[in-house]
């Protein structure tokens, strides 16, 4: 139905006002009590869905990504589709309007989006307020840093959105990633990654010892684009600063074998979707084999079907997340993907 009915209608129009309006009329939606319904459309519970990563037990391992609910709005409605966490952000110290409009286009030829948001955001505050009420899901916070806050002042960005959601989330995400924040992807650079992440380990003690409660798990979100030597780096920052565990991957810079016009393709930004999967793969895999498996990765990148999910699981992460699958496939996907883990489990 979502395919043959309603993407054709919201496909009509400008992506970034579809996204805003589907929002207000899933709020609208779920205030008026159709919360359950789409519960019992779309979620699946079952104990062999659950997965213990990090301390947290995930009532399944399908993840909604950041960027989607980036204001921490609608958490608890998204996760009425059957989302088993559900990632907020990226958030940056100050609000930000973001890159000018036009920003976000769907390559619909190739299942794909490119994107150039450029972190817009309310500020992470606003979010923190916003997550004060009940969650009915786990929660990730995705931090960033503002656009005016140069490289070398970039900790303290982090730093201040870290103390700001101590309180209000379960893990937390350090994306150094997004292709759309100039200069942002060169925090991926061995040196300044390490001081960021041992930075974030600091407070992130001092914290849990002021406030007498456990460390919040600090993951990586990267980039597809990293050469294999950047992500040897990776992995011996993952070990030397004993973060929890790695995002593979962010967007992608590349714009190899696209079938649409060209003037989408040099659209600039960070494309996502089906011709990513690959990629992303890749890395979840080099990863995986290559640090003999010895953090949790989240994957993430070209999910369009419960196939694509399993690839990305037997490749090596043990959770995975969705953005652009979720808006060619609809709801339905999350489903999809795990009922087919329920029925691999069950072989
Ligand atoms: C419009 C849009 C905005 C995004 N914003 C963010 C963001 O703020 N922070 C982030 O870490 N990733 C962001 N992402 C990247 C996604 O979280 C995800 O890593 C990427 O899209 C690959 O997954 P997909 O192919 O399932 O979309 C964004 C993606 C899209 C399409």
């Amino acid at each position: 139905m979502y395919r043959l009915l309603i993407r054709p209608i919201l496909f009509l129009f400008d992506p970034e006002k579809v996204h805003y309006i589907s929002f207000s009329t899933i709020k609208f939606l779920s205030k008026i009590g159709l919360s359950g319904l789409f519960k019992s459309m779309f979620l699946i519970e079952d104990k062999r869905l659950e997965r213990e990563l990090f301390g947290l037990k995930f009532k399944n391992p399908v993840g909604l990504a950041a960027g989607f609910d980036k204001n921490a709005v609608l958490y608890n409605e998204l996760s009425d589709f059957g989302f088993g966490f559900v990632e907020i952000g990226t958030l940056t110290p100050k609000p930000q309007d973001g890159n000018p409009k036009k920003r976000l286009f769907r390559l619909k030829a190739d299942h794909a989006i490119i994107n150039r948001m450029g972190f817009n955001n309310h500020g992470v505050f606003e979010a923190a307020e916003k997550l004060k009420k009940e969650h009915r899901v786990l929660i990730g916070g995705n931090i960033g840093k503002n656009k005016v806050t140069p490289n070398n002042e970039a900790i303290k960005d982090y730093l201040i959105c870290f103390d700001a959601l101590f309180d209000h989330v379960d893990y937390f995400v350090v994306n150094v990633s997004s292709p759309n924040t100039p200069g942002l992807r060169e925090l991926q650079d061995k040196e300044p990654l390490m001081a960021l992440l041992n930075e974030l380990q600091l407070e992130n003690s001092k914290l849990s010892t002021r406030k007498k409660t456990i460390r919040k798990p600090i993951l990586l979100k990267i980039a597809p684009d990293l050469t294999d030597s950047q992500l040897l780096d990776i992995i011996e920052i993952v070990d030397t600063t004993k973060i929890d565990g790695v995002i593979a991957t962010n967007t992608t810079i590349s714009r190899e074998n696209l079938k649409s016009h060209a003037l989408l393709i040099e659209e600039a930004g960070g494309l996502s979707g089906a011709p990513l999967k690959n990629r992303s793969t890749e890395v979840i895999r080099f990863l995986a084999e290559k640090s003999n498996k010895s953090f949790p990765i989240i994957g993430v990148g070209g999910i369009h079907s419960a196939e694509d999910a399993i690839e990305k699981l037997e490749a090596g992460a043990d959770l995975i997340q969705l953005w652009t699958g979720f808006v060619y496939e609809g709801p339905g996907l999350v489903k999809k993907i795990n009922k087919a883990l329920l029925e691999k489990a069950s072989n």
